[in-house]
């Protein structure tokens, strides 16, 4: 039976019917394909984006089997989690830059040769983390986030982990998206290639967002995520909101806005030194 089949058979049992044993193997297994790529909680699929439900189910069935085991290095600097989420086996030959001081990599994401990781951050089980992305510091990538090439995520960026439902999408940044610093992307939102995400901007799949160029509103569908389009510049706006009473106290709401689509002077903003890379 391939992986994807006995996880779909293990995630429908219940806990006491599950075999820890059995279950313990093929969550190193799944793990193993997650540190390679080769498998994904969602990939790029003609244009768009297709979720892969059995990864995120193998995810909580190591969550589901895990037991609470002690991870220390001396007995001063002491750590306790569940046996199943270990830290990532790491070295030289993955050629990415770890830098010290507090970063952890969770067992069973992928980090491409390039990726930089500034101290602290933490990335999740699932994530997938394209090539030449920095990951700044303070940086959240959540459990199945999957981020593309040359992103900049920076410092204090929150992309969020969607893990159930197990065939919601996870949050997707594409390949060359500037994310700036304290910005949260939570609840399944894509942000499509060359989006530049100015900083402070919160994208929730509640949030409508504003498009001035366009003139029209991106909002979450019933079957899709809210979605940014390529190349959209996004700030944090405000809009006046409620009733009477909410007029006479001059009250608004965060608002993101889309003010233009990139160009040169975009461009020239979000340049970043290769030399820190
Ligand atoms: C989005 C960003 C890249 C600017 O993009 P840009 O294409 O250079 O934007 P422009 O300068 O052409 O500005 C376009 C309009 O948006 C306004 N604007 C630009 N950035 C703004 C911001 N962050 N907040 C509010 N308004 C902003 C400008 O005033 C201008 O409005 P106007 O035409 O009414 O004057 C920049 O604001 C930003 O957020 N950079 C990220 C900083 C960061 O987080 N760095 C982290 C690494 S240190």
């Amino acid at each position: 039976m391939i992986l994807r089949e006995i996880i779909d058979r293990l995630y429908e049992l219940p806990p006491e019917k599950i075999d820890r044993d059995d279950a313990l193997k093929v969550v190193a297994e799944l793990k193993g394909h997650l540190n390679s790529g080769d498998a994904r909680a969602a990939s790029p699929a003609d244009g768009g984006w297709t979720v892969h439900p059995w990864v995120k189910k193998g995810i909580i069935l190591a969550f589901r089997v895990g037991r609470l085991h002690e991870l220390a290095p001396d007995e001063t600097f002491r750590f306790f989690d569940k046996d199943t989420m270990d830290a990532r086996p790491m070295s030289l030959d993955d050629a990415v830059r770890v830098v010290p001081g507090g970063t952890a990599v969770r067992n069973g994401s992928y980090i491409a040769p390039g990726v930089v990781i500034m101290p602290p951050s933490y990335v999740n089980i699932g994530a997938w983390v394209g090539e030449g992305t920095m990951i700044d510091s303070h940086v959240l990538v959540g459990s199945c986030a999957q981020v593309g090439a040359r992103v900049h995520l920076s410092a204090g960026s929150q992309i969020g982990g969607v893990l159930e439902p197990v065939n919601s999408s996870p949050v997707i940044i594409e390949d060359d998206v500037f994310v700036g610093g304290n910005c949260g992307i939570y609840e399944g939102t894509m942000v499509r290639k060359r989006a530049v995400l100015g900083s402070g901007v919160i994208l929730t799949g509640s949030t409508p967002v504003y498009d001035i160029p366009l003139k029209k509103i991106h909002r979450r569908g019933t079957a899709t995520p809210l979605t940014i389009p390529e190349g959209a510049v996004v700030l944090a706006g405000s809009r006046k909101t409620g009733d009477d009473w909410a007029a006479e106290h001059r009250l608004s709401v965060y608002t993101p806005v889309i003010m233009k689509y990139r160009d040169e002077r975009t461009d020239a903003a979000t340049v970043l030194e290769s030399c820190l890379r």
